[in-house]
């Protein structure tokens, strides 16, 4: 039977096993995938808490962890078109991605391009979509200076390079250790920590036009006293009444195959690279959701599987 690495009810990490289950079978509109590599994310941790997402309810009891996954088509779904069996793809799981086959609906999936590997598709559909659909929102004109909270993590890291292309001058908050990581991706480092709003001042002289926040709390707060206008604050890192307290709005995610296409696209052409630091196979899932649960990943973690290149 198929491998998955699956919480068996709400809790901390003694909830996690790798046990064998059914092999899913697609429905309307899914498509059952071979997975090669499955992107790790901080959501996946808080779906074993009991972390429902907004609009959603919390993951139904044993539930597979992940969210992004890139794999072969290995069975079509009644009323599916444009995908056939051994089409390579990538996209946003039904109900989880560690595991060695998931179903993914033809609504978030995209045909992986040839010049893409398995292992850097997987970590596209959340953290680089995120960072898309952040900036598309925040629409700042070039030449325009966006600070990013958290921008050496996954997202944060997939920001400053589609800022960077979009003629933005991005601004990274991050721990000192990551400060080369931040220069590397074009943007000037600014420390995180208390009193991080001076800093970023200094840093920035010409003033911020607009925040995307991934951290949340005391750093939000802090972020958003540099904008004079609250409409270009954003966060995929607080709650919505969070922000919405302080004038901003929670990142809005398109959720969709042409975001996939897009971010894969900026990746063939060299503008994006997705800087998988951290990869672990299947067996060893624990420790790659450990990587990302301490909170000070670098870049993204992913899961391969074998035949993964
Ligand atoms: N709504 C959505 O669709 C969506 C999608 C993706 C992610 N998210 C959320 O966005 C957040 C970031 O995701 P991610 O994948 O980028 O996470 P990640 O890869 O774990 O990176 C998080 C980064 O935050 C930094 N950080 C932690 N505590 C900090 C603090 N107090 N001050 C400043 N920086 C701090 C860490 O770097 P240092 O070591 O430098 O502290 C780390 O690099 C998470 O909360 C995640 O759940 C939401």
């Amino acid at each position: 039977m198929p491998k998955a690495y699956v919480f068996t009810r709400f809790g901390g990490p003694e909830t996690e096993a790798l046990v064998d289950v059914d092999r899913p079978r697609p429905g309307p509109g899914q498509l059952l995938v071979a997975v090669r590599a499955a992107g790790v994310n901080p959501v996946d941790w808080k779906q074993r808490t009991g972390y429902a997402r907004a609009g959603g309810g919390a993951r139904e009891l044993p539930a597979v962890f992940g969210n992004e996954v890139a794999g072969v088509v290995a069975e079509v779904g009644p009323d599916v078109t444009g995908f056939a069996v051994g089409d390579e793809v990538f996209g946003n799981p039904v109900a989880g991605g560690y595991a060695e086959y998931t179903l993914l609906p033809v609504t978030v999936t995209a045909h992986k391009p040839a010049g893409l590997s398995f292992t850097d598709a997987a970590a596209l559909p959340v953290a680089a979509a995120t960072a898309y659909d952040g900036i598309v929102q925040l629409a700042l004109p070039e030449g325009a200076t966006l600070l990013v909270t958290g921008a050496g993590g996954g997202v944060g890291a997939a920001i400053l390079q589609i800022a960077r292309i979009r003629g933005l001058r991005a601004v990274g908050v991050a721990s000192d250790a990551k400060k080369d990581f931040v220069e590397s991706l074009g943007a000037v480092h600014v420390p995180s920590g208390p009193d991080l709003a001076a800093r970023a001042r200094a840093a920035a002289p010409e003033g911020v036009d607009g925040v995307y926040d991934l951290v949340g709390g005391d750093v939000l707060a802090e972020a958003a006293t540099l904008l004079t206008d609250r409409t270009k604050l954003i966060t995929a890192g607080a709650s919505a009444e969070d922000v919405e307290l302080l004038g901003g709005a929670r990142v809005l995610r398109a959720r969709d195959a042409a975001v996939l296409d897009a971010v894969a696209d900026l990746v063939v052409r060299g503008d994006l690279t997705p800087h998988v630091t951290a990869t672990f196979p299947l067996d060893r899932a624990a420790e790659a959701l450990r990587t990302v649960e301490e909170g000070h990943a670098r870049g993204k973690t992913v899961i391969v599987i074998e035949g993964t290149r």
